[in-house]
């Protein structure tokens, strides 16, 4: 039977060592929690890196943990300590991210970065070649892969390829800086489908596609050599059902409650407010923005002193890569000096937690919030702003949503902000916090009925059926 492989920078799971042994905990960020689902209910396996370095691992421990990878269909790509370095926080996580997310200034282009993410590109197409037999679709996932479509197609050009992008395209004013353009796009053009989050990001490659490569695009289809490609928009969606049932089972209204929920419920009453943020710990989420906006709102509207917290939970994310460690001490900072400004002995306005956290403990925290602060400065799409909304099972609590998020495209009934507004931002979260029940069912009403139909399964079956079909381009381009 056919399979599809899919292939991403991170499995899944994340291995860590201590002591000679290993522990295997879930991925953060949205590629893994989205595909997970997807993955689990295929007959594919999954290609990517573990999350260790092979330097660090005896023989024994190594095949110890493959095997385990293994038996969640997973295999992994052994990456050595200079190809973390170069390639994963070098030249994906100082060149690219920054780039693609508009911060040009943080976008560091070493040439020594770019020749290890050519070699890692490689390195993950020999692996997907020893696994792939005749009939078999590869889906390709994210910044980090850029050039391995066309590595594949090289080796294999029977092969059906897609490709999705989970951070933006950015136009084409930012991308024609960078010093590898061609290259870039060369690789992604290995694919017959391309698919974006939104239909921005996807007018945003077309445009660098004919003003860079010079190539013929017709609608949405490129002529490249003897081959159409299509290029098309799939928002992704999350695993609706997942984070409802659980809402239902662990929410408000469940018999056993952990601790954490036991210590926020002591927190919540009438006029008493949870605002929850969550985010990996990145620049491009804009957590000092938030913590600055919170500070003038509290300046602002004095009356909500004592009778709002918020609670912002970071988890940590690519703590090598120097941005990540200066954000970690400007975020650091900013809680203790506004913690400090405005705390009283009965209350904290922030409570940070900088960690990872339980699936269950997520849940807690989204089904105890009466409003989600989700403020990226730039953001793919945002996923943390639909788990909220699935979550709310009795219909309650405000989304306010970042206008720079892919996400805020299908969210317009959550309170759009502009991240930079400190203005917009605090009337906002004023209107949140006195916004009638009945408005906020309604809001809610429309966005659940929404994410609900669109979930991560269609989305990944939309895109699967979308990359079918170019089977068909192929095959009439054969005849003609
Ligand atoms: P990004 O992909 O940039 O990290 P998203 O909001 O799209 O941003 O996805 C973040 C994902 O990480 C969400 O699916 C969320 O549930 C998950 N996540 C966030 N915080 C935690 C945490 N503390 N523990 C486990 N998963 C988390
Ligand atoms: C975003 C990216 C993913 C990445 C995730 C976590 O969601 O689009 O490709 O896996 O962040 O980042 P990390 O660097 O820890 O894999």
């Amino acid at each position: 039977m056919n399979k599809t492989i899919i292939v991403s920078n991170r499995l899944p799971l994340q291995v860590s060592i201590q002591d000679n042994s290993f522990k295997v905990v879930p991925s953060v960020g949205g590629l893994a929690t989205g595909m997970k689902s997807v993955h689990a209910e295929g007959n594919g396996i999954w290609i990517g890196w573990s999350g260790i370095p092979e330097n660090d691992l005896s023989p024994e421990l190594s095949e110890e943990i493959d095997s385990k990878i293994r038996d969640a269909k997973c295999v992994s790509v052994p990456l050595t300590n200079e190809d973390i370095e170069e390639y994963y926080e070098g030249f994906s996580n100082r060149a690219l991210w920054p780039l693609f997310h508009y911060f040009m200034e943080y976008s560091n282009f070493e040439q020594n970065e770019w020749e290890a993410y050519k070699r890692v590109n490689e390195k993950f197409a020999e692996v997907v070649i020893d696994n792939l037999e005749d009939g078999d679709t590869v889906w390709v996932h994210d910044y980090q892969l850029l050039l391995l479509p066309q590595l594949i197609k090289d080796k294999k050009p029977n092969t059906t390829i897609g490709f999705f992008l989970h951070i933006p395209f950015p136009s084409y004013e930012i991308f024609r800086t960078f010093p590898w353009r061609e290259e870039i796009l060369t690789g992604m053009l290995g694919a017959d489908l391309l698919g974006f989050h939104t239909y921005d990001y996807e007018r945003h490659f077309l445009s660098s596609v004919k003003r860079i490569m010079r190539l013929e695009v017709q609608f949405n289809e490129i002529s490249y050599h003897d081959r159409i490609i299509k290029v098309d928009s799939f928002p992704m969606g999350i695993d609706y059902d997942k984070f409802h049932n659980a809402a239902l089972e662990h929410g408000n209204d469940s018999e056993e409650k952990s601790d954490l929920r036991k210590r926020l419920e002591e927190h919540i009453s009438e006029d008493k407010k949870l605002i929850l943020s969550i985010d990996r710990m990145d620049y491009t989420k804009g957590i000092p923005n938030r913590i600055k906006a919170f500070e003038y709102f509290l300046d602002n509207y004095p009356e909500y002193k004592e009778r709002v917290r918020l609670v912002m939970l970071a988890v940590p994310s690519r703590s090598n890569v120097p941005q990540y460690q200066k954000l970690k001490r400007e975020t650091d900072e900013l809680v203790g000096r506004i913690n400090g400004k405005f705390a009283t002995v009965s209350w904290t306005p922030i409570w940070y937690f900088y960690r990872s956290m339980p699936f269950n403990n997520l849940i807690d925290l989204y089904t105890s919030s009466d409003v989600a602060l989700i403020t990226p400065i730039r953001d793919g799409m945002n996923l943390v702003a639909k788990e909220y909304v699935a979550t709310r099972t009795k219909g309650n609590g405000v989304l306010i949503l970042s206008e720079m998020a892919g996400s805020s495209k299908e969210m317009n009934e959550a309170l759009l902000i502009n991240p930079n507004s400190h203005e917009d931002f605090a009337v906002s979260l004023k209107r949140a916090l006195t916004m009638p029940l009945e408005e906020q069912q309604t809001r809610m009403k429309f966005l659940q009925k929404r994410l609900k139909r669109y979930d991560v399964e269609k989305w990944a079956d939309e895109f699967l059926k979308s990359l079918e079909d170019t089977k068909n381009l192929k095959n009439q381009n054969v005849t003609k």
